[in-house]
């Protein structure tokens, strides 16, 4: 699926008021279809200041459901807030293995601001499978999910 394919279809389900937990399951579908390096695509939410949860996923079951912030690619990336682009795992000590066959991951935050509501994660079997073009492209979706998350907070307050 291509980008601008998948940014119309989550508008057209946000504008039928399709619930979060749809939009971050198709959000994670179509970035999983759109290449075919991205062996596992998912999202994890932040549950609690200090642990993330596994949301949506299209992939192999993971025992990696709670990762405490600090541990891991995903964990890191919310303690020091910022984006993960790891092109080798294996050259990383502090990794949890979803997969024996991953080689590189990618972490992007879905964040409004300072606000993080967590993030969305991609392996690949590839080394380095991550180049500027395909982070773009998980970028866009996780502003887009971000805005999806400040519009249920505006709904509820
Ligand atoms: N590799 C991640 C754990 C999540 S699994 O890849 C799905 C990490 O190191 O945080």
């Amino acid at each position: 699926m291509e980008i601008e394919d998948l940014i119309a279809r989550l508008d057209g389900m946000a504008a039928r008021g399709e619930g979060l937990e749809r939009l971050l399951e198709a959000a994670v579908e179509g970035l999983s279809r759109s290449d075919p390096r991205f062996d596992w695509t998912g999202v994890y939410e932040l549950f609690s200041d200090n642990v993330l949860r596994l949301g949506p996923f299209v992939g192999a079951p993971t025992d990696h459901v709670f990762i405490g912030v600090g541990n891991g690619v995903c964990g890191t990336a919310v303690a020091e807030r910022r984006n993960m682009n790891i092109p080798d795992v294996r050259e990383i000590t502090n990794y949890l293995a979803c997969s024996a066959s991953t080689r590189s991951e990618l972490v992007v935050l879905i964040r409004s601001g300072d606000m993080i509501h967590g993030q969305i994660d991609i392996d690949s079997h590839q080394v380095g499978a991550f180049d500027e073009a395909s982070v773009a492209k998980v970028e866009r979706v996780a502003d887009w999910l971000a805005r999806a998350y400040d519009a249920r907070a505006g709904e509820t307050s």
